[in-house]
């Protein structure tokens, strides 16, 4: 399946326009023959937020927004599904054409704007899942017109709670105006009590639900030095890092298409999402663990991102670029890695590098 689909469906699927290729992937995968997960290097299972991971490599929120194929993904050899953003009411989003591949870059940049079919759709799928077993983590946020964001987010966590391994707050997508605002120190504060709350109130009838925030790579250091502390005084479960960014490194092939408004993603991603990794690692001092995403596209990338202090990670973008075998070929380096002795279990490389990477020039 992941040949085929690499060989001959995804050339064909790049002549698309990015968001019908991307509806085809998705219809294709929810016909595919359901395989189950393939049997894994246990050496690289993770224990994280209380949970049982197969293996630390996750697909990104964005590829399943609505819930349709988490199986199928986790049949391809993913650690963990996370699906998402779903917002509490159905919304289209923003106007297309609003996905734009770099190819020179191998980036992407999307202004989608949380176009979701709404809780109610999501929930009814999962819930029909209920007990297939595998990690599928939900990504939530607000609709676009809310009178009251927090309020959307504390409704989401009681309604996906009994049916999701974990939930992740999502106020860093760049594609909801002021939606980022809620990234600052007092407004994330209320936000991140309101929700603590909800996780703790619903926890003994729903069972224990990690709660992770995920936020943006475009922070600076004083506004990640607010948010650490307020996520550590709230106890919050985790922290993923991070989203797309509104920056475009002047390394950039495509100059045109940069210019298109929305986040950017994929490899040019990389040094800014992980030197915000490592600064995040040095700043919560083990209160909890984190997720690495941003530009993953090889073994080493995925490796880097452990070192910076990842227990976890996730890709999107390099999927459009490298096809599904990539999830294999990182699995393959990162045993290659504890066999070559760099150590004996993954999590010994956790924030490795951090120290030293915080250290060097900021990346350009
Ligand atoms: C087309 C597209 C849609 C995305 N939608 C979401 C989303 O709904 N919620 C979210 O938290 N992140 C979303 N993301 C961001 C990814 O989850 C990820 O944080 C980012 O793309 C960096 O990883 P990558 O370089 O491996 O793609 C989206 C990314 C892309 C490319």
């Amino acid at each position: 399946m992941i040949g085929f689909f690499d060989r001959l469906a995804r050339p064909l699927l790049r002549a698309f326009d990015p968001e019908n290729a991307h509806s085809l992937t998705i219809k294709a995968l929810k016909f595919a023959p359901r395989s189950r997960p393939p049997a894994g290097d246990a050496r690289l299972q993770v224990r994280a937020f209380g949970l049982n991971f197969p293996n630390p490599v996750g697909i990104a929120p964005g590829f399943d927004k609505h819930a349709e194929v988490p199986d199928a993904l986790l049949g391809l050899g993913f650690g963990f599904v996370e699906i998402g953003t779903v917002t509490p009411l159905p919304q289209p989003g923003n106007p297309r054409p609003r996905i734009f591949r770099l190819e020179p870059d191998q980036a992407v940049i999307n202004r989608l704007g949380f176009n979701s079919h709404g809780a109610a759709a999501a929930l009814s799928r999962l819930a029909a899942r209920a007990g297939s077993g595998g990690i599928v983590g939900i990504n939530i946020g607000a609709n676009k017109d809310s009178s009251d964001r927090a309020a959307d987010y504390v409704r989401l966590i009681e309604r996906f709670a009994p049916v999701a391994s974990y939930v992740t707050v999502n106020i860093s997508s760049p594609n909801t105006p002021g939606l980022r605002e809620l990234q600052h120190a007092s407004a994330l504060d209320d936000l991140l009590a309101r929700i603590v709350e909800t996780r703790d109130r619903i926890a003994p009838r729903a069972g224990p639900t990690p709660v992770l925030l995920k936020i943006a790579p475009d922070l600076s250091l004083g506004d990640l030095d607010d948010i650490v502390g307020v996520a550590r005084a709230r106890k919050i479960d985790g922290m993923i890092v991070g989203n797309t960014t509104i920056s475009r490194p002047p390394s950039l092939r495509d100059q045109a298409t940069a210019k298109q408004a929305g986040g950017l993603s994929g490899r040019p991603l990389y040094p800014l999402s992980t030197r915000m990794l490592a600064e995040t690692y040095v700043r919560v001092e083990d209160a909890f663990r984190l997720i690495g995403v941003g530009g993953i596209d090889s073994g080493a990338a995925a490796l880097g991102k452990i070192r910076a202090g990842a227990d976890l990670v996730q890709l999107y973008s390099a999927l459009v670029y490298r096809g599904i075998s990539l999830v294999g070929e990182i699995k393959t380096a990162l045993s290659g890695a504890l066999d070559r002795g760099e150590a004996k279990k993954l999590s010994d490389l956790v924030g490795a590098d951090a120290a030293a990477m915080t250290a060097e020039n900021w990346p350009a």
